[in-house]
C-alpha cells in the first residue's frame, strides 16, 4: 500500500502576524486548497440576518436591473410580452387547481352528509381541474419558445458588451489576476447572466404570485374547517424556512483561493500534457509515458483521496461544513416533521373530523408540493435576488474597469508630414519591473539613451538582458516604474495612445497569429487598408511569405488555426475497439461531407515570413503615418539567405524613418546601425557606432570577435 499522508480537512486559524491586517484574515484549508477570507468584508459569510446589507447591495444594482430590462424590452418586446403572459398564466395555474380541488373537498363532505353525489358537478369540477393542466402545459411551451428566442438576442447583444469591455484592457491590467476573477465571474458562466439574472427576477416575482394566489385560495376553502389554518400556516413554514436559509450561504465577501500543494500542482500539469494536442509529438518521441504515469501515480499517491478535492469541491465542503455546524439548520428538520405531529395531535383530540382534516391536509400538501418545486428550481437558478442583481451590476461595471496604462491628452504627430522622416527617441534613466514582480528584480535599470529621428538603432545583448523590454515600454505596453521617455522630445505619458501607436509599426519576438486567414492576418497590420488584397500581395512578396502562401492548398484563405473544430460522433461506451453494434466504424463518408479539417502546420520560419509580411503590410506606401519601425529579432528563425534578404528589404522600406532592431547576433546590420546598445545585467554597457564600440575593445568587441570568427 502507498504511504498517504493525509491532509486535515479544516484548519481554521487567523494567521500570518507578519501582516498588518492579520486579525481580518482568516484562512481555512480544505484538502490542498487555502482559502483566506476578509472578514472585514465578509458580510454575507454564514448570516442571513445581515438583511440590510443585503437590501442595499441590492438597492445599489437596481438601475443596472432597470437597464437591462428596458435592453430585453427594445431588443423584443413582443417575445418578453408573451413570455410574460406564459409566466403568469402557470403561476396562476396551481392556485386554480388547488380552487378545484377544494370544489371536491366540498363534493366530499356533501357526499358524506347526504350520502348522494352530484354527478354534473363533479364532472364539471373534474373538467376544470383537467383543463388547468391541459393550460398551464401549453403556457410552459409558449414560456419555453419564448425563452431561448429572447436568450439568443440577448447574448448577441451582451456578446458586443463583453468583447467591448475586454479589447480595452491593456497588459497590465488584463494580467492581473483580481481582475481576470471579475471577467470571468461574468463570461466564463456559459449562461447569459443578463438573461438568467431577469429570468429569475421574473420566477421570483411569478413564485410570490403562485405563493399568495395559493395562499388566498386556501383560506377561501378552508376558512370554514377547524384547525386548517393551523395546518396550513405550519405546512407553509418549512419551504419558506428553507428559503430563507438557502438565500444566505457563503458566496460574498472579498476572498482569494491558492494552492501550494506541490503534488496537485503537477498532477494537473500532467493531466494537461496529456490532454493537450500540442504536446502529443513530443509525449510520444520523447518516451515519456511511462514517466508520465509513475510521476501521477506517485504524486496522486502522496495526496490522498482526502486531498483530491477540486476547487469547488473544496468551496463546497467549506459551505457544508459551516451549514451542517449551524443550529439553524437542526431547527430546519424538526419544522419539516411539524404538520404530521399537528395532525396527529388534533386528530386524537377530536376524532369526528379525521376524514375533512385528512382531505384537507390533502390539498394543503398538494398546495405545499406545488409551491415547493418551483422554489427550490428557482433557487438553483440563482441563489438570492441580491446575487442576482450584483451579477447585473458586474456585468455592465466590467467596462468601468480602469485601465493602468493612462491615456495621454496630446495629439500626435504635430506635424503629420514630418512623421515620414522619423520620430526621435529619448530614454532618461528608465527602469523598469514588470508588474508582480517582487523584490529587486528589474528587466531595465537606469537606462539612458537618445535615438534621432531617422536613425537605425540596434540593440544587442543575450537573452535576458531587457532588448524586448525597450520596445514594449516604446509602444506603452507599460509604463516605467522610474524615469522617463520621450517621443519627439515630449514626455510619452502625455500623448494620446491610439495616435502614438498608429505612429509605430512593431513585429515582437513572442508574436501570435490570429486565428483569422492568412489574408486576415496580414492585412490586420494595416486595419484602414485590410481588405486591399494587392497591397496585401505586396507585403506578402516583402516579406517573403507568398511562396509558401501560394503553395497551400487555399492559399491566401488558409487557416493557421481554426477557430471553430468540428464534431464527430464518440463511440457509445460498451462497443469494444472501433464497431458500433458490432460493424466496424468508418469516418470516412461523414468526413468527406464535413470537408477539409488539416491542420496546416508551418515551420518557424514559415512563420516568422508571414509575421514580417503583416509589419511590412503597416509601413506600405507613403500614406502609412508610420515614423517609426520597431523590429524585435526578426531573423531569429531566418536563415543566413534569408536574414540578409530581409535586411535588404527593410533597408528600402524603412526610407528616411526611425528603426529600432533587437538581435543577439552581431553582423551586418550592427556595422550600418547609427547607435548600437550593447545591453547586458539589465543595462545598457556600452553605445556608440560599430568603429567606436571595436575601438572601445569591451564587451562588444568581444563578442563581434566571436561571432566573426565563427562564420569565416
Ligand atoms: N512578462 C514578464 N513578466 C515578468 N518578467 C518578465 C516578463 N518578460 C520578461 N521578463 C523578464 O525581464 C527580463 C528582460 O527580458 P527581455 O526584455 O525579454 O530580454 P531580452 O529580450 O533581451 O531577451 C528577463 O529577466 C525576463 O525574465
Ligand atoms: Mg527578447
Amino acid at each position: 500500500m502507498s504511504h498517504k499522508r493525509n491532509f486535515p480537512l479544516v484548519e481554521s486559524t487567523i494567521d500570518e502576524p507578519f501582516n498588518p491586517d492579520a486579525d481580518y484574515v482568516r484562512h481555512t484549508r480544505i484538502g490542498v486548497w487555502d482559502f483566506y477570507e476578509d472578514l472585514r468584508h465578509a458580510s454575507s459569510v454564514g448570516k442571513s440576518w445581515k438583511i440590510v446589507e443585503r437590501f442595499e447591495e441590492t438597492l445599489v444594482s437596481l438601475p443596472y436591473v432597470t437597464r437591462t430590462i428596458r435592453t430585453i424590452l427594445s431588443l423584443s418586446f413582443p417575445v418578453m410580452a408573451l413570455y410574460c403572459m406564459a409566466t403568469l398564466v402557470t403561476s396562476l395555474m396551481p392556485a386554480a387547481a388547488i380552487h378545484y380541488s377544494g370544489q371536491l373537498l366540498f363534493v366530499v363532505q356533501e357526499a358524506i352528509e347526504s350520502r348522494t353525489v352530484d354527478k354534473s358537478v363533479l364532472f364539471h369540477v373534474l373538467f376544470y381541474r383537467i383543463m388547468c393542466t391541459v393550460v398551464t402545459r401549453f403556457a410552459n411551451l409558449a414560456q419555453n419558445w419564448a425563452a431561448i428566442r429572447i436568450a439568443a438576442r440577448m447574448r448577441t447583444h451582451y456578446t458586443e458588451h463583453i468583447l467591448l469591455a475586454h479589447i480595452r484592457l491593456d497588459l497590465p491590467t488584463y494580467g492581473d489576476p483580481s481582475v481576470r476573477g471579475q471577467l470571468n465571474s461574468v463570461v466564463s458562466s456559459r449562461s447569459n447572466v443578463a438573461w438568467v439574472g431577469i429570468r429569475s427576477i421574473i420566477s421570483t416575482i411569478s413564485t410570490i404570485i403562485q405563493l399568495v394566489s395559493q395562499v388566498s385560495v386556501l383560506i377561501n376553502i378552508l376558512k370554514d374547517q377547524p384547525d386548517s389554518i393551523l395546518l396550513a400556516l405550519v405546512s407553509f413554514a418549512d419551504p419558506i424556512w428553507s428559503w430563507f436559509r438557502r438565500s444566505s450561504q457563503w458566496r460574498g465577501g472579498v476572498w482569494a483561493a491558492t494552492c501550494r500543494n506541490i503534488d496537485y500542482i503537477r498532477i494537473q500539469g500532467l493531466k494537461a500534457l496529456v490532454d493537450g494536442d500540442h504536446y502529443r509529438k513530443e509525449l510520444i518521441a520523447g518516451n515519456i509515458e511511462e514517466y508520465v504515469v509513475n510521476q501521477f501515480m506517485a504524486a496522486q499517491g502522496r495526496i490522498g483521496e482526502d486531498g483530491d478535492l477540486s476547487f469547488h469541491e473544496a468551496q463546497q465542503e467549506m459551505h457544508q461544513r459551516r451549514e451542517t455546524f449551524s443550529p439553524l439548520s437542526f431547527l430546519h428538520n424538526v419544522l419539516g416533521e411539524l404538520p404530521q405531529v399537528v395532525f396527529t395531535l388534533r386528530a386524537v383530540q377530536s376524532p369526528r373530523s379525521i376524514p375533512v382534516s385528512l382531505t384537507s391536509l390533502t390539498i394543503i400538501r398538494q398546495a405545499v408540493g406545488a409551491f415547493t418545486g418551483p422554489l427550490i428550481s428557482l433557487l438553483s437558478q440563482t441563489a438570492s435576488i441580491s446575487d442576482t442583481f450584483a451579477s447585473i451590476r458586474q456585468l455592465y461595471e466590467i467596462i468601468n474597469i480602469e485601465n493602468q496604462v493612462k491615456d495621454g491628452t496630446k495629439p500626435f504627430p504635430e506635424n503629420a508630414a514630418k512623421v515620414k522622416s522619423g520620430i526621435s527617441i529619448e530614454f532618461r534613466n528608465v527602469s523598469f519591473k514588470y508588474p508582480g514582480v517582487e523584490g529587486d528584480r528589474y528587466a531595465i535599470k537606469d537606462v539612458s539613451f537618445k535615438i534621432d529621428a531617422g536613425q537605425l538603432c540596434v540593440i544587442v545583448g543575450f537573452n535576458g538582458s531587457g532588448k524586448s523590454t525597450i520596445l514594449k515600454l516604446l509602444n506603452r505596453l507599460y509604463d516605467p516604474t522610474d524615469g522617463t521617455i520621450f517621443i519627439d522630445g515630449q514626455d510619452i505619458k502625455t500623448l494620446k495612445l491610439a495616435d502614438l501607436r498608429r505612429c509605430i509599426s512593431v513585429l515582437f519576438q513572442d508574436y501570435t497569429h490570429f486565428p483569422l486567414s492568412i489574408k486576415e492576418n496580414i492585412g490586420i497590420g494595416d486595419p484602414l487598408h485590410a481588405d486591399d488584397e494587392d497591397r496585401i500581395r505586396q507585403a506578402a512578396e516583402l516579406g517573403g511569405a507568398i511562396d509558401i502562401i501560394e503553395g497551400l492548398p487555399e492559399g491566401f484563405d488558409t487557416f493557421l488555426q481554426r477557430p471553430v473544430r468540428d464534431y464527430y460522433s464518440g463511440i457509445p461506451a460498451g462497443n469494444r475497439g472501433q464497431s458500433l453494434f458490432g460493424r466496424s466504424v468508418d469516418f470516412t463518408k461523414v468526413k468527406r461531407r464535413v470537408g477539409k479539417t488539416q491542420q496546416i502546420e508551418l515551420s518557424g520560419g514559415q512563420m516568422q515570413k508571414l509575421a514580417v509580411s503583416r509589419t511590412f503590410m503597416r509601413s506600405l506606401g507613403d500614406d502609412s503615418g508610420v515614423g517609426l519601425l520597431l523590429f524585435d529579432e526578426p531573423s531569429a528563425s531566418l536563415d543566413p539567405t534569408a536574414e540578409h534578404d530581409l535586411f535588404e528589404r527593410l533597408r528600402k522600406l524603412r526610407g528616411s524613418k526611425t528603426m529600432v532592431f533587437s538581435s543577439h547576433r552581431f553582423g551586418q546590420l550592427t556595422k550600418s546601425a547609427d547607435l548600437i546598445l550593447y545591453m547586458g545585467s539589465s543595462t545598457v554597457l556600452e553605445q556608440g557606432t560599430h568603429t567606436e564600440l571595436v575601438k572601445q575593445e569591451g564587451g562588444y568587441a568581444k563578442m563581434y570577435d566571436l561571432q566573426a570568427s565563427a562564420f569565416r
